[in-house]
């Protein structure tokens, strides 16, 4: 058993030089339902006022991360605890990290909100009939599965189960993108509760961390 390491600059002092608190949005969806035009949108809207921000995209983390994973469930359950680990630290990093993953299980979901002081965790379900998703076809994936080319796409011969209770769900097919951000940021405003208006003082560095400085859950 490992130990945890503390130190002495925690996660609220890196949220109050930010301004904001540390927060998770995590987009599920279908391929193609908008997951990462909704994450694109919804950074530049927040880059704007100056927050601090990252996305975590699932095809991108696949070029990286997991670039030793593929699309078998084992393989996908993996993908996810790997981006839920990664984005608990930019949470602690006091980032607003959005993750645009399709995460097709419910229980992965569940696993990576557990990770997660309740509140940090903000489940967006973007929701579009399989339909429209297929006719967007934005990477011409739902046309290779149709065809024999692909095995294994969520809503097609892989599963995808919606969320039951998510923070939000947009309907990409009935709202505007900027109709979404507009739901998204008032989400986000309303998890954020009231900041300390005064940084507490980061205590002098020891030869020791400070032990009373909890590290992650
Ligand atoms: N309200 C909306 N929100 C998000 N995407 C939308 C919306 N309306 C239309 N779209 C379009 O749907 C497509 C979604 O593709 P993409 O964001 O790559 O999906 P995903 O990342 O979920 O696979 C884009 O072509 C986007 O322009
Ligand atoms: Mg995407």
């Amino acid at each position: 058993m490992i130990a945890p390491q503390s130190f002495t600059v925690a996660r609220e002092d890196r949220e109050l030089l930010a301004g904001h608190r540390g927060r998770v949005v995590w987009f599920t969806g279908l391929s193609g339902a908008g997951k990462s035009t909704l994450a694109n949108a919804l950074e530049v809207a927040l880059h704007r006022t100056q927050k601090r921000t990252y996305i975590l995209d699932g095809d991108n983390i696949r070029r990286g991360l997991c670039k030793d994973l593929g699309f078998s469930d084992a393989d996908r359950v993996e993908n996810m605890r790997r981006v839920a680990e990664v984005a608990r630290l930019f949470v602690d990093a006091g980032m607003l990290v959005l993750v645009a993953f399709i995460s097709p299980f419910r229980a992965e979901r569940q696993a990576a909100r557990e990770l997660f002081t309740p509140g940090d965790f903000l489940e967006v379900f973007v929701n579009v009939p399989l339909a429209v998703a297929e006719q967007r076809d934005t990477k011409g994936l739902y046309q290779k599965a149709r065809s024999g080319a692909l095995a294994h796409l969520t809503g097609i011969d892989s599963p995808y189960e919606p969320p039951l209770a998510p923070d939000l769900a947009l309907r990409t097919d009935l709202l505007s993108i900027d109709a979404c951000v507009e739901r998204m940021l008032t989400l986000l405003a309303s998890s954020q509760g009231t900041m300390p208006a005064i940084a507490r003082p980061v205590p002098a560095p020891h030869s020791r961390c400070e032990s009373d400085r909890a590290p992650l859950p």
